[in-house]
């Protein structure tokens, strides 16, 4: 069996540490908590976890493949959820300035009564702006609401009439979008554009994949990638067997998992696998931690044969394999082959095709700015240059712009259609499509 040398490694590291009441203890909830409480029962064997997944593995891999063997009507793993585990809302929410500040519900009283009025007021003359031609995004370009629209929308339209079109972004745009960094230097900020856009996978999903117990939220705009892609992958394969074992985590979450991780495996362990609370890509509702979970028994997506095309194809679908094994001194995390991000396409195609972590990806793109070349894109013919913003015409384009404090003016083509994400490092990025 062709092991990596990764899973090797893995496999001589303890998950389950034999001896103490606490150690049991920690087991049982880490069963309960990251692996979707499988096999927790006391009689369950105390191996570690990667062996125990490598030795489920063999006889399932061998037997298993794709064309002969999978059978879609193989029923899928059905979990009850407590309602602690399935109310997402329910959860502690981190607190920080861009937190949201959730209300209380209480019985009625004259002051809400008023606030209601006052808001059915504004409702109603937003709608008569919209509908007489003064939505935000039919403003002069030099508005300074681009980060209110893109809370909703982050793609808008841009107006006619000037070689481009010039947009004003807030500095807080910069901890905003699909091409944020998370990582060890750069602190996640929670904003509250993105807090908002995080929902119940559970509420949100289809039926091509499953939820471990402990999966919570995803943002609105991942889930639905995420569903298209499991739908292709069904339609393709018939496999259905793809887990999110983790997925939105709270700042206090990450502080508990690493609280766990540290008492189970020590520092260095908990240090290599499990991101500082607060720079975590779990916070940003764009990371999932994917397994494949076969009648209760869990594999890696990286070695299950019928994963070959979910692998092969996650790019697609804007998706990335964030810490692979030849990065790690890059991504200052451990190899991590159940760790996706949303990053958005076509930028997971262009990092697939240059192999080129999402550090590596922040840092290239610093080369390409409207003014001088923009880096092009196409499926078939991979990247090009665009010299000069000015000459687009047509197709994909990528710049940089760097922040300039509390307001920074950014060009866009006029007449297209693109977005514009932080890099939560010190600017943005445009993609026009
Ligand atoms: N396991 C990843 C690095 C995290 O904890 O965010
Ligand atoms: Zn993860």
């Amino acid at each position: 069996m062709g092991y990596s040398r990764l899973r090797l490694e893995h496999r001589s590291e303890p998950f389950f540490k034999k001896g103490s009441e606490n150690s049991k203890k920690l087991r049982q909830n880490i069963y309960k908590k990251y692996f979707g409480g499988f096999r927790e029962n006391k009689n369950f064997p105390e191996y570690s976890r990667p062996t125990l997944l490598a030795a489920n593995c063999q006889p399932l891999a061998a037997n298993n493949t794709m064309n002969n063997n999978f059978d879609p009507d193989y029923p899928q793993v059905k979990r009850t959820y407590t309602p602690e585990e399935a109310g997402h809302e329910k959860r502690r929410r981190p607190v920080s300035r861009y937190s949201v500040k959730r209300i209380k519900k209480k019985k009625p009283n004259p002051g809400v009564l008023l606030l209601v009025l006052v808001f059915a007021a504004i409702f109603a003359v937003t709608i008569y702006l919209i509908a007489s031609g003064k939505s935000r995004t039919e403003l002069p370009a030099d508005t300074t609401d681009y980060f209110s629209d893109s809370v909703t929308d982050q793609t808008v339209t841009t107006d006619d009439g000037l070689p481009y079109t010039v947009i004003t972004v807030p500095s807080e745009q910069m901890y905003y979008g699909d091409l944020i960094l998370v990582n060890s230097q750069n602190e996640y900020f929670f904003p509250e554009a993105a807090e908002q856009n995080i929902v119940d996978i559970k509420s949100a999903k289809n039926e091509y994949y499953g939820l471990s117990s402990y999966s919570t939220g995803l943002s609105k705009n991942v889930i639905e990638q995420f569903n298209t892609l499991c739908t292709d992958y069904y339609n393709y394969s018939g496999f259905k067997w793809m887990q999110v074992n983790s997925a939105y985590r709270s700042k206090q979450e990450q502080i508990d998992l690493y609280a766990e991780y540290t008492e189970l495996y020590g520092a260095d362990y908990a240090k290599a696998y499990v991101a500082t609370p607060g720079f975590s890509e779990h916070h940003t509702g764009l990371a999932l931690d994917l397994n494949v979970n076969v009648d209760g028994s869990i594999y890696y997506v990286e070695s299950y044969e019928g994963c070959d095309w979910f692998r092969e194809n996650a790019k697609n679908y804007g998706f990335i394999l964030r810490y692979p094994d030849d990065k790690v001194h890059m991504t200052g995390i451990s190899y991590e082959s159940w760790h996706y991000r949303y990053v958005g396409t076509p930028h997971s195609q262009i990092m697939s095709d240059m192999n080129f972590c999402l550090e590596e990806y922040i840092n290239y793109l610093k080369n390409y700015t409207y003014d001088t070349v923009c880096l092009g894109y196409d499926a078939a013919t991979g990247v090009r240059d665009i010299p000069g913003g000015e000459e687009y015409d047509g197709g994909v384009m990528i710049y940089y712009v760097p922040c300039e404090g509390e307001e920074t003016k950014v060009k866009v083509p006029k007449n297209s259609e693109y977005t514009v994400s932080g890099n939560n490092v010190d600017g943005f990025v445009v993609t026009v499509k």
